[in-house]
């Protein structure tokens, strides 16, 4: 183990033997780069549990120089369970349609910075999210790999959501404990119309409900289960109150000493635990215009559960699916 471990409680898998990985954690809280395996071969059984163990542990681990094909993306995604496919708006690559392909020049066009009149919060907080929220089952894992990389800018940062549940006093944490949110995509204020698919589905609008607080269904851990970019609103409360609350947890989500930033390099691959984090990138698409290319691919996730047992509930579009 290293000797930085993490503040939260962290138990499961704390049998698996990481010794045979070099783990260089990047901050005491979140974050490490992990050495020692080659992502273009198919990894030995210790060697997967392991990765497990550290990824639950530091819930961000970064691989640098895998010059890997997406065929080796895909046998590494499918290590940690079925993959959905791409995206439930978006569609993936014409070959692969579990992968997401993405450009820094995309960012520019999708969010100006005009506000839409129309738009009410869900707040932006620059970008920070939880991937695929919108529907009951969001992905449990992403992995990222970068496929052009600029010599600089385009970083990206991750936070410790469940350091951002731990941090709040005892008072708040009973209150969070018992309540749902509902999470939405960010163009259902908006009006606009969804997308076309080219597969036919329908690209939204998606709303459903989670509990605010999600029982990791690993760790055990509380995960302050605040999405800034679409958790619209708390039920049960006043508007003002829903909003002052999502208010304050977005900053604790969003706190600089839960935060882990990457600086991207050719051919690094990134996991993280979206069942435990956040993350907003690429931060600065805004003030450069550098090519940028990266693929996503994601891992099926279950309905997540409040500590009171509460299990999320699509309200409207379908689940995410899976591929295999
Ligand atoms: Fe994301």
């Amino acid at each position: 183990m290293p000797s930085t471990a993490p503040t939260t409680a962290f138990t499961a898998d704390a049998d698996a033997d990481v010794s045979t990985l070099d783990i260089r954690p990047v901050t005491p809280v979140i974050g490490a780069e992990i050495y020692g395996v080659d992502l273009r071969q198919p990894l030995p059984p210790d060697t997967v549990v392991a990765i497990k163990a550290a990824l639950h542990q530091w819930k961000v681990l970064f691989f640098r120089d895998q010059p890997i094909s997406d065929e080796d993306q895909l046998r590494f995604g499918r290590y940690f369970g079925p993959l959905t496919p791409a995206h439930p708006i978006s569609e993936g690559l014409l070959d692969h349609p579990e992968i997401w392909e993405r450009h820094a020049s995309e960012y520019k066009k999708h969010r100006p910075d005009v506000a839409i009149p129309s738009a009410r919060p869900p707040r932006d907080y620059k970008g920070w999210h939880i991937d695929i929220t919108f529907v009951a089952n969001p992905n449990s894992y992403s992995i990222l790999r970068g496929i052009e990389i600029p010599a600089y800018g385009g970083d990206t940062l991750w936070s410790n959501l469940a350091l951002a549940y731990a941090g709040l006093s005892p008072r708040i944490k009973a209150l969070v404990d018992e309540l749902q949110a509902v999470h939405r995509t960010s163009s259902y204020d908006a009006g606009t119309a969804p997308k076309i698919r080219r597969d036919g589905k329908a690209a939204g609008p998606f709303v459903s409900l989670h509990p605010l607080v999600r029982i990791h269904p690993v760790t055990g851990e509380k995960i302050l289960f605040v999405n800034p970019g679409t958790t619209s609103h708390i039920i049960g409360l006043r508007e003002r109150e829903s909003q002052a609350l999502l208010d304050l947890l977005s900053e604790e989500v969003t706190r600089p000493e839960y935060q882990v930033r990457f600086r991207w390099t050719p051919d690094a691959l990134v996991i993280w635990d979206n069942q435990a984090t956040a993350h907003a990138g690429p931060i600065d698409y805004a003030h450069f215009d550098l090519p940028r290319t990266v693929r996503r691919i994601t891992v099926a996730g279950d309905l997540p559960q409040g500590p009171d047992g509460f299990r999320s509930q699509p309200l409207e579009g379908e689940l995410f699916g899976v591929i295999g």
